[in-house]
């Protein structure tokens, strides 16, 4: 597993054919796509968080981006449902367990404007054992978020097989309806995704 690379940016960006002013994207690190985005989405004010509260490569982004970039410590599944923005596009880089994940992708689609793009990292991670606390299963949680709200995605290695990337789509199918019928306000967090097989 390694940081977002440049090329799996560009081709997520690439699905993202519309204005975007506000980016959520979870999981900063060493800021590799909280620059990518900030880049790629030149208009927008992009908000990164992290569990740890502050991380080592924060100033030469805040250096920067300046106002362009806000930093929220915390943990995804808490600090996700404060923050008063709908998004243009979120991405999701952090725990690639499961039921994190899961329940990521949840918070996450409540915060994204109808008409936006949801991408991750790591859909074809699998785990390795140098890294027992990233068990690879960003994949089965986005099978199964995607099967259970009805939203279209696309998956693609691109350029490092190891890792992947996917977008899933808040759109509207061809008669003009909303796809995505089902609210997530009837999960909470202590529910698990097995619950809605
Ligand atoms: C793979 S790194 C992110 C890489 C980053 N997107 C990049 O491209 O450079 C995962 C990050 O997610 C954070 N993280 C893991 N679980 C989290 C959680 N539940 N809430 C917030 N941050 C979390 C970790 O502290 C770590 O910094």
């Amino acid at each position: 597993m390694t940081d977002t690379t440049a090329k799996q940016a560009d081709w997520i960006a690439s699905k993202v054919n519309y204005e975007v002013k506000h980016v959520l994207d979870m999981g900063f690190n060493h800021g590799t796509s909280t620059i990518w985005w900030l880049q790629r989405f030149p208009n927008a004010k992009v908000r990164s968080i992290d569990n740890v509260p502050i991380p080592q490569d924060i100033e030469q982004v805040q250096k920067l981006a300046g106002d362009r970039f806000e930093f929220i410590e915390g943990d995804t599944q808490f600090v996700v449902d404060e923050i008063p923005t709908i998004f243009d596009f979120i991405y999701i880089d952090t725990a690639h367990d499961r039921l994190t994940t899961f329940r990521e992708l949840v918070a996450a689609w409540s915060k994204l404007k109808q008409g936006g793009v949801l991408a991750g990292h790591d859909y074809h991670y699998k785990g390795d054992s140098c890294r027992p606390n990233w068990p690879g299963d960003v994949k089965t949680a986005v099978d199964e978020f995607c099967k259970y709200m009805g939203v279209r995605f696309e998956t693609d290695v691109v350029d490092d097989p190891t890792t992947g990337v996917f977008v899933i789509y808040k759109d509207y199918g061809k008669d003009g309806a909303i796809r995505a019928t089902k609210s997530s306000m009837f999960l909470k967090p202590t529910d698990t995704p097995s619950k809605f097989h």
